[in-house]
């Protein structure tokens, strides 16, 4: 675990195989909210009982967050062992597909239960998923899942490590993958939630996979979504 800024910690996770065997890095947001207290979880990692203990130890589990359609792999265990805890989606991912119930879709409002204290902004118009971006007040973080990486260069070998450097998942800098761009059928609805998200006055910048970003998160974001809003 690692204090990323006030009330918001970060795990990161056992590696996950996506498509065609390309592992990813994962990364777990914590955030306790100030009114009640309660832990707000996105993009939950591989539970174990040390991990358990940890998060515990920081408030009770009261929101579970799934950002996108892929984000969804170990929500159902998350479920399981905090039943108390809300399930809330990305459009895009199905009770059948995260095996788990969802109580909410994740929309371009916050949920009552965050709104003050984290923003929200449903990216849309991209064919391969439907991506919630949030904003954390307190610590002027952008939470981001897939829709901006930076893997370490030498995470992959061999063709895979070819492949994620053209694709711009290992690239020098945070970029949006070139699927993720291919992807965008609906250029003008993505470049309305993006624009929303540059509003923000964001100052950290959190990728599930790439390194932390503790100042300059706002540019950094600019530069990444520079292909399309130009
Ligand atoms: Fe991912």
């Amino acid at each position: 675990m690692a204090t990323f800024g006030p009330e918001l910690w970060l795990f990161d996770g056992p590696a996950v195989t996506g498509a065609a065997g390309f592992e990813f890095p994962t990364r777990m947001v914590v955030i306790r909210l100030p009114r009640h207290g309660g832990l707000w979880v996105w993009s939950p990692v591989a539970l174990t009982e040390d991990l358990r203990s940890t998060v515990d130890a920081l408030g009770p589990v009261r929101h579970l967050v799934a950002p996108n359609s892929l984000h969804h792999t170990f929500l159902a265990e998350w479920a399981a062992a905090y039943p108390d805890a809300h399930v809330h989606a990305a459009p895009g991912l199905t009770p059948q597909i995260a095996g788990t119930e969802i109580h909410s879709t994740l929309g371009d409002e916050p949920d009552a239960a965050w709104a003050g204290d984290l923003d929200q902004v449903v990216v849309r118009g991209n064919r391969i998923t439907t991506e919630a971006v949030f904003f954390h007040r307190a610590s002027a973080t952008v939470i981001v899942a897939d829709l901006v990486q930076q893997i370490p260069r030498g995470w992959y070998r061999g063709w895979r490590a070819v492949v994620a450097r053209l694709d711009l998942m290992t690239a020098t800098k945070p970029s949006v993958p070139r699927k993720f761009r291919l992807a965008t059928s609906d250029k003008t609805a993505a470049r309305e939630g993006v624009r929303r998200i540059l509003n923000w006055p964001a100052n950290r910048l959190v990728m599930a996979h790439g390194a932390p970003i503790s100042s300059g998160g706002k540019e950094a974001l600019r530069q990444a979504f520079e292909w399309l809003l130009h």
